[in-house]
Order: C-alpha cells, then sequence, then structure tokens
C-alpha cells in the first residue's frame, strides 16, 4: 500500500531547504539528491494512480537519500539500489545484514575520533565488508566534501575549528544505521553495474527507476564526476537508449548541459532545470529528465 500525501499540494519552494528533509542516510555525499526529495514524493504521488507501484530501482544508489526515502515513506513496495562503487557497496551490504548491522553502530558509538586513530583506520587494509563499510564511514566523514574517490585528503579545521570532531556525529549515525536494518524485508541492494540492472528490468512495467548517473560529458561536469567519485565514466548515450526502451516509468537527473539536452532532445525526453545549492552553497541548475515531466508544475 503506497502512503503520504506529503509535499502533494504544496506548491514547491524556488530552492529546496534541506533541513526540511528528513536525512535518512549514514553518507555525506557528493552529488547527494536530498534537496530533490520534494519533487521525487511530488512525482510518485502524481503517478500512482497509473499502475501498482512494485518495484523501485535505483541504478546509481551512492549515499541512497532517495531510496531510503521511498522505503520509508512507502512510496514503493519494494526498492532495489545498486552501486559499483566497493566501498559504498560494503556500507549498504553491511546495514542490511542483521549480523552486521549492531555491530556497524557500535563500532561507530565507540570510536574515539583524533587524527591518530582516524589515519589508523584509514591506513588499515579491511579484512571482511563490515571493517570496510566502517572504514568506508569514517573516511566520508573525515575527508574534504565527502570525496570517496583517491586523493581526497582530511579536513584540518573542520566547522567552528572544531576539526574531526565537526564531522562525526556517532549517535545520529548509528541511528541511521539501525533504521535501515528495519527496511531490510523491502530493500534489496547489488554491487554491480546500474546499466546492467536497466537492462535487466527494461520490460518490467510496474517498476519505477530514478537514475542519477555520474556526469562525465565534456564540459564543466567532466571535472566534477572526475573528482567525486572512483566510478566517473558512463556511457551516457547508451543510458539514454536503456532509458528509452523502459516499460516502467523513469526520473533523470543531469547537470543542466547542452550536450545533456542533445541527448534528452534525441529520444524525445521533456526536460526541466529546477534551481538547488551545490556544497559550496552557488546556485545552480539541475535538469530533471523524463517522458513527461507536467507534474513538475502541476500540484
Ligand atoms: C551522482 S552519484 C549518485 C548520488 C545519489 N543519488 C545520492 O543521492 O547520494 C552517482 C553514483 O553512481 C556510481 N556509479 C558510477 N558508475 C556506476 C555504474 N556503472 N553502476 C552503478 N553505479 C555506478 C558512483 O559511484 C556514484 O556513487
Amino acid at each position: 500500500m503506497i502512503q503520504g500525501t506529503l509535499f502533494q499540494d504544496a506548491p514547491l519552494p524556488k530552492v529546496i531547504n534541506v533541513a526540511s528533509v528528513p536525512q535518512r542516510s549514514p553518507f555525506r555525499y557528493p552529488g547527494g539528491k536530498t534537496w530533490l526529495v520534494p519533487y521525487v514524493r511530488r512525482w510518485l504521488l502524481s503517478t500512482q494512480h497509473l499502475h501498482p507501484r512494485t518495484l523501485f530501482i535505483e541504478p546509481f544508489a551512492g549515499g541512497g537519500i532517495i531510496s531510503l526515502t521511498v522505503v520509508a515513506e512507502r512510496l514503493a513496495e519494494h526498492v532495489v539500489m545498486v552501486e559499483l562503487d566497493a566501498d559504498v557497496a560494503a556500507v549498504w551490504q553491511t546495514a542490511l545484514d542483521k549480523e552486521t548491522n549492531e555491530w556497524l553502530a557500535c563500532r561507530i558509538t565507540s570510536f574515539e575520533v583524533s587524527y591518530d586513530n582516524v589515519r589508523a583506520v584509514l591506513a588499515e587494509t579491511p579484512r571482511d565488508t563490515h571493517e570496510r563499510a566502517f572504514q568506508t564511514i569514517v573516511k566520508n566523514r573525515m575527508v574534504h566534501g565527502g570525496i570517496l574517490a583517491p586523493g581526497s585528503g582530511l579536513i584540518k579545521q573542520g566547522e567552528n575549528g572544531r576539526g574531526l570532531h565537526s564531522r562525526w556525529y556517532p549517535e545520529t549515525l548509528a541511528r541511521r544505521i539501525r533504521a535501515i536494518a528495519a527496511y531490510r524485508d523491502r530493500m534489496t541492494f547489488i554491487h554491480g553495474d546500474g546499466l546492467e540492472l536497466l537492462a535487466a528490468y527494461q520490460k518490467e512495467i510496474s517498476a519505477t527507476f530514478f537514475i542519477d548517473p555520474p556526469y562525465t560529458v565534456e564540459g564543466k561536469g567532466k571535472k566534477a564526476g572526475k573528482r567525486l567519485y572512483a566510478h566517473h565514466t558512463l556511457d551516457h548515450p547508451y543510458l539514454f537508449l536503456l532509458a528509452a526502451q523502459l516499460h516502467g516509468d523513469f526520473l533523470m537527473t543531469y547537470d543542466d548541459a547542452s550536450p545533456v539536452h542533445t541527448l534528452a532532445q534525441q529520444h524525445g525526453f521533456a526536460t526541466h532545470a529546477i534551481p538547488m545549492k551545490n556544497t559550496h552553497h552557488a546556485k545552480q541548475d539541475e535538469l530533471l529528465i523524463s517522458r513527461d515531466l507536467a507534474w513538475v508544475s502541476q500540484p
């Protein structure tokens, strides 16, 4: 049963204030879509009468805030998330496993933050998936911009000069991790290639897809893609082709760049630029792409 009327009738503010969105992800993810949550709610609620939404599929899951929102607010019966990055995957696998979820939550709350301890954790070669998950959480919190790609350095001053402590909220992190365990019957995580998952679910009419790929088309996004993710290259024309062949509904997000408009036009997709604030609090536009975006402006 799909629930929820939240934000359905209210006009969406010009720039979404992320503080108004429940934070459910254990990551601070570069390119994270917390700010898009009110749009995703509106999209899913506006189309729920069309057919039962059995599956919600996120082939480029990253920090997974959209999947977590969908599962928590019962906007679909089951969520499937895919991510290629092995470190990110370790966190999802550990959090969704009954045996290791509590271990991770306790490891976080018992960790004593200091530069020496953080460096020691980051220097380890994890022996198993849950140790790798803990290392990833520590790295994601303690490096500049939460960037897990190789080459990112530890923060020094942090907020208000509090250094590493300004980024470590152990009780909050543990609560978010424990909450994920409660969803494990309605959430499947796959460590793999999102493009393969799209192809596998192509003919599934009751599946809905949220597609937020790493953006690496020539232009301003190229550098950003390289800097932000270990896996930053993708066959974007092929992704558009797969999207065009999906029987189910989909919503894609991309940087608002001309090569992306060209691909959308080639497939007859609708586009809509919406303002957001990037991690440096600068306003920029993000592009929504789908077959029909009438719901964006029709409450
Ligand atoms: C823009 S981010 C997704 C952010 C996410 N929507 C969030 O809110 O946190 C894109 C993600 O795709 C992942 N990725 C890159 N290539 C992939 C592939 N072929 N299959 C699955 N995931 C991939 C990257 O590691 C990155 O985490």
